[in-house]
């Protein structure tokens, strides 16, 4: 008995043998769905890859990630009684903590939100304009929480700034505005870096090990229960994104789909909210941040965004190189001409001009982190682009963990 109870005891052991037995499964079962998957018309086509002549391209499956999403849900809602069971049993239930209950609850009811609506996205392929909005939907259950339990919304202004605002600010509604766009952001940044094979799982892993990297070393410090509230999420989530990531490496068996990009974004956002450390949080999005402003003039329509922007294949080489956007100059309106010339003078983007029959059309490459690295490489092959990239994110984390430890004291007294 006493043996059961020291193992109770040790709530993140337990998540890290569930996780451990979540990645186990995932292996397993992942390419038992491929089949069903494709019966339900739910394939792709890889538009990276040869296809033999007379031959149909091969249907790669998709939105696997609602397997890993099940998968994750099932670990948490066995994981549930285990953080609280010495209040319940122990205790005395006058003293269990209601507040930190309902907040997991919460936080798994949003992401649980964010993985259907995903799903939903990749059946019907759902417009731009929803996809920004269905986020912002997932994340109410989340903000009513955080407004009921912790209610404050003021935050400490950075040290330069405290001789003009005081040194705290009460933001009011504002500070729910942000925290629902860091759900907006964080799903669709990740949704946006993507179209090549093991981009979407490979980012989204390095930044789950990395945000799982600063919570183990925060356990030591100040505030160790938000810190072991978030790791009880990124640890299950790691393992099945590593799963994930195993079958959606060059060459992919499977595609992760918009599923898997929401379930990601929005578990990032979660413990990001409840574990009041959003801000760091976002210093492990640097990739995402630079490729999500680099593609607003897209984004917003000031420059005309094809469906897809990933990279073009080339089938004789089997290299990538950069993939076009086509338009007349006067058809941009003055946002887009003004983002056009900027791109274009700082070298980001490649322009040719006077294509077309009459020689009135400009096209210039896509504004993608994919394209500008192949614009500074030259044409490159699939798996090394993606290597590139993932190497990119892991500077960025690097960066992150400087700019917090050295740089945080210049803004916050850490
Ligand atoms: C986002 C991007 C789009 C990019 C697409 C690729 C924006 C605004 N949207 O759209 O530019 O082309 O992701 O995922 O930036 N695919 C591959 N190889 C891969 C992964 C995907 O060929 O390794 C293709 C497959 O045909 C797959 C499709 O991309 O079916 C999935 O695209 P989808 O996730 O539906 O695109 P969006 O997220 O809408
Ligand atoms: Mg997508």
């Amino acid at each position: 008995m006493e043996a059961l109870t020291n193992i109770l005891d040790q709530p993140l052991i337990i998540n890290a043998a569930l996780s451990l037995a979540g990645f186990i499964l995932a292996m397993v079962v992942l390419p038992r769905f491929y089949p069903l998957f494709i019966k339900a018309g739910l394939f792709g086509k890889d538009m990276s890859k040869r296809v033999p002549p007379g031959k149909e391209p091969v249907k790669v499956p998709e939105a696997l990630g609602v397997i890993a999403g099940a998968i994750f849900l099932c670990i948490m809602f066995l994981f549930i009684p285990i953080p609280f069971w010495r209040s319940w049993v122990v205790d005395g239930k006058e003293e269990f903590p209601h507040h930190e209950f309902v907040e997991f609850v919460a936080a798994l009811l949003s992401i649980c939100c964010m993985i259907f609506l995903g799903f939903a996205d990749d059946v019907l392929d759902l417009r731009w304009r929803h996809k920004l909005l269905l986020p912002t939907m997932a994340t109410l259950p989340l903000l009513m929480v955080y407004l009921v339990n912790f209610g404050s919304t003021t935050i400490i202004v950075p040290k330069p700034l405290q001789p003009l605002l005081g040194p705290a600010l009460n933001l009011g509604l504002l500070y729910f505005v942000y925290m629902g766009m860091l759900a907006v952001f964080c799903t669709n940044a990740i949704n946006i870096l993507a179209g090549i094979n093991g981009i979407e799982a490979g980012q989204s892993f390095i930044i789950g090990l990395s945000i799982m990297a600063f919570n183990f070393y925060e356990l030591t410090r100040k505030y160790p229960e938000s810190h072991q509230f978030s790791l009880y999420f990124l640890m299950p989530y790691t393992a099945v994104c590593a799963a994930i990531l195993y079958y959606n490496w060059y060459p992919s068996k499977l595609f992760v789909g918009d599923t898997f990009c929401y379930f990601s974004g929005m578990t990032f956002a979660v413990v990001g909210i409840l574990g009041h450390f959003s801000k760091t949080m976002l210093l492990f999005f640097i990739p995402q941040v630079f490729n999500f402003i680099f593609s607003v003039p897209q984004l917003f329509h000031f420059v005309p965004c094809p469906r897809h922007r990933l990279p073009r294949y080339n089938s004789k080489t089997d290299k990538l190189s950069m993939s076009y956007t086509k338009f007349k100059m006067k058809d941009l309106n003055i946002l887009g001409k003004t983002f056009f010339k900027l791109y274009w003078i700082l070298g980001l983007i490649d322009v040719r001009q006077g294509v077309g029959e009459d020689r009135e059309y400009v096209e210039c490459s896509n504004f993608t982190i994919l394209n500008l690295m192949l614009r500074i490489f030259g044409p490159l092959h699939e798996q090394t682009l993606t290597i590139i990239l993932m190497v990119i994110q892991i500077i960025g984390s690097c960066v992150a963990f400087f700019i917090r430890y050295k740089l945080a004291g210049v803004f916050y007294d850490v």
